[in-house]
């Protein structure tokens, strides 16, 4: 995860007075309010929980901003092993709260895609029952034309882009590519990118279809994966020039692209593009396991693989460009949010990995109000892709009887 950086204010006498006179006042109101909150919600035993404030100078007064109106409308477009999944449910988790409408796949339990490895068309996803469609998170290709089909009021777009390098292993490892295209040896990513061409063929050939269950024939998980999902056609993956123009394009189209390297920042960034609350961007992080690929670090391998997923190295190098740049633009305190917003999540996943049966209430910073978060909100930020999708899926049924 991405260092985070905490810079103090030195701030003045007259400040800290006048401070010191606002915490009075506010803290007063707050204990009020903490035990409304206390009868309200009777929580069963124990002490409430109470995470540290924010530090320093905290005036605990700027988290609304009055021009800032909650956006409800994001197409989220999942790249392959990229920290997605956690995202996905993330906006699974903030569309359900609300009752919004997801684009929902049209079939049963096992459906999960929209369209995915190609662009989402309407025999895909279930007809809206709603006034319009507000979420899309299930797997597609990105294709401009044929998600404003489905959104034609206008949503705002959000992906997520990984280390190729980074992604390139996760991905060799899970889809277990050595051995389905029968490498031997030390170092099987070594010996792919000796051949690649020659080895992905075999990896995407039907013949290898039985032990490659999650992939279709044809896709290639090893060369641009992040390039295929964001819509860049095969003719382009080696024309430099083509390959700028469609980051010129997913510039203009997305609201943000994350960096799983900058995920903190990243979300801090979603939060205030969104205007939502910062317990929306609260996620559970998926835990990865380790493997035993030696020589990972390869150079020369990382040398071909560079060479090899040509457009997911240029999309990462000009995305992470540019969330730097998106952040050096934020105000001042940015930095001081994403180590709030840090020290928050740790303690929520830390509340929700223990046995405490009472409620858990975060203190008020000058990004956040006061909010409790209970035994039901952990039930729910660990719910994954397929069982949020029961859950919409089981309550389409109940409105629209006969559908699947
Ligand atoms: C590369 O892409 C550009 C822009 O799309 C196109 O004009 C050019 O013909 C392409 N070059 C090759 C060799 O396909
Ligand atoms: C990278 O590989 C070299 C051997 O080529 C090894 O000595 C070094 O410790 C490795 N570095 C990391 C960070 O794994
Ligand atoms: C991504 O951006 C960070 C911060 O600016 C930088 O340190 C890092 O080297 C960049 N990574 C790549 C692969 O460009």
């Amino acid at each position: 995860m991405a260092a985070v950086q905490v810079k103090y204010r030195p701030v003045g006498v007259l400040a800290v007075l006048i401070l010191l006179s606002t915490l009075v006042v506010i803290s007063l109101k707050s204990n009020r309010k903490t035990r409304e909150w206390k009868n309200d919600l009777q929580p069963t035993r124990g002490a409430l929980r109470t995470v540290p404030d924010c530090p320093g100078y905290c005036a605990c007064l700027r988290y609304k901003d009055p021009g800032c109106t909650e956006k409800i409308n994001l197409v989220f477009i999942r790249t392959d092993r990229t920290g997605s999944a956690a995202l996905a449910s993330m906006f699974h988790r903030f569309g359900h709260e609300r009752k919004l409408e997801f684009v929902l796949p049209r079939g049963g339990e096992d459906d999960l895609c929209l369209g995915w490895p190609g662009p989402v068309q309407l025999k895909h996803y279930r007809p809206r029952h709603t006034h319009h469609f507000n979420l899309l998170v299930e797997r597609t290709v990105y294709d401009k034309r044929a998600l404003h089909g489905v959104f034609p009021h206008g949503a705002s777009y959000v992906t997520v882009l990984r280390e190729p390098w980074a992604q390139f292993k996760s991905a060799f490892h899970h889809y277990r590519v050595g051995t389905v295209v029968g490498i031997q040896g030390d170092d099987p990513i070594a010996e792919f990118l000796q051949r690649a061409q020659l080895y992905d063929d075999v990896f995407t050939s039907p013949a290898a279809g039985s032990q490659r269950p999650e992939v279709p024939d044809g896709v290639s998980v090893t060369r641009n994966p992040m390039a295929q999902d964001l819509g860049l056609s095969e003719r382009s993956w080696y024309n430099v020039t083509a390959i700028k123009q469609h980051i010129k394009t997913l510039e203009e189209d997305f609201l943000l692209v994350m960096i799983t390297e900058h995920l903190q920042e990243s979300l801090v960034l979603l939060k205030r593009l969104m205007c939502w609350r910062l317990q929306d961007i609260l996620y559970w992080p998926h835990q990865y396991t380790d493997y035993p690929l030696r020589l990972d670090n390869n150079s020369d391998s990382q040398h071909k693989h560079r060479e090899w997923s040509l457009a997911d190295h240029m999309l990462y190098e000009h995305f992470n460009k540019t969330l730097q740049h998106k952040i050096s633009k934020q105000g001042e305190d940015f930095h001081m949010e994403v180590d709030h917003y840090t020290r928050v999540l740790r303690s929520v996943l830390e509340y929700c990995q223990s046995d405490q049966k009472t409620y858990m209430v975060v203190a008020a910073s000058p990004w956040n109000q006061e909010f409790v978060l209970s035994r039901d909100f952990c039930r729910r930020v660990r719910m994954n892709t397929q069982q949020y999708l029961n859950v919409f899926k089981t309550s389409y049924q109940n409105l629209w009887p006969g559908t699947q």
